[in-house]
């Protein structure tokens, strides 16, 4: 596995390999890899891609100083990980490279108005100009690309998909399923932050989830069974939402068809999300 942290070395790495041919397919991480991660590496190389991987932390995606603080940083645990899931070459650029100017504000920020206000966007105010401002320049250094996304952050998936309709890049967003551990909690670089006592609560979120998934019903009564599981399992409910796939707009009681069930809170200090398509009925069906 190839390792590089120079800005312009992996440029011409990218650029190199698409002339021999091959197909680069790009898998953002902020590190801490898991099983998810690995989840992303198995699908570019099965699509047969060259198999590029960052890990850069970034601070601009933080709204709060803490959470970035705490967030688990495993540098010699990823270099191992990418290598024995099949990662081509490991991309692992400074902080000074990424953003020199930091802490200052950069001059330029990518900002996805309406699906990137809504939701996590709401609550963390700034979270996707940063994950758009960065992936942004992932996208012009890597060049033509496969991009690899799970699923679990489906919000960060879509504002990604329209940055890259609404700006030309030449990249194919390839949207991956959640990976779950054995209790159904979706896997996250944050999970080892949570007590054993905290982990059981966080299955709420699944179990809500899947819940809602089982039988067609109309977004308020989707909303409402979301509510009431987390609730009762006493996980700080930041938002339970059914939306529309594409745009996340609020879906209402006319719609009918598959949507997206999303929901967050925080159990532990840590913050959760999770989401999975749900059916909507007709209102008085
Ligand atoms: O999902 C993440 O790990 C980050 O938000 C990403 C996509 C690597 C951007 O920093």
């Amino acid at each position: 596995m190839q390792r590089i942290s120079d800005l312009e070395a992996w440029r011409d790495y990218a650029h190199a390999q698409r002339t021999q041919g091959r197909h680069v397919g790009l898998v953002p991480t902020m590190g801490a890899l898991h099983q998810g991660h690995a989840s992303l590496f198995r699908a570019a190389r099965s699509n047969g891609d060259l198999v590029l991987a960052t890990v850069f932390v970034n601070p601009r995606q933080f709204n709060d100083a803490s959470d970035l603080a705490a967030y688990p940083r495993t540098p010699e645990s990823d270099v191992e990980m990418a290598e024995h899931n099949g990662v081509d070459c490991l991309v692992e650029p400074s902080l000074d490279a990424m953003w020199p100017d930091y802490p200052d504000a950069t001059p330029t920020t990518v900002s996805v108005r309406g699906i990137g206000d809504r939701l996590e966007g709401a609550g963390r105010p700034g979270h996707f100009d940063g994950v758009a401002s960065v992936i942004a320049k992932l996208f012009a250094i890597t060049g033509p690309c496969r991009a690899y996304f799970g699923e679990k952050d489906y919000q960060q998936m879509c504002v990604v998909r329209q940055m890259v309709r609404d700006l030309a890049f030449e990249v194919d967003v390839v949207g991956c399923p959640i990976v779950r551990d054995v209790d159904g909690l979706a896997i996250s670089s944050r999970n080892v932050l949570l007590s054993a006592e905290g982990r059981s609560r966080a299955l709420a979120l699944s179990r809500a989830l899947a819940l809602v998934g089982e039988q067609p019903a109309t977004a308020s009564e989707h909303r409402q069974r979301l509510e009431q599981c987390l609730g009762e399992a006493g996980v700080a409910t930041s938002y339970v939402e059914v939306a529309d796939p594409v745009t996340l707009a609020a879906s209402n009681d006319d719609e009918v068809g598959i949507r997206r069930a999303l929901v967050a809170g925080v159990v532990d200090n840590v913050r959760l999300i999770d989401n999975a398509p749900v059916t909507l009925r007709a209102r008085n069906s």
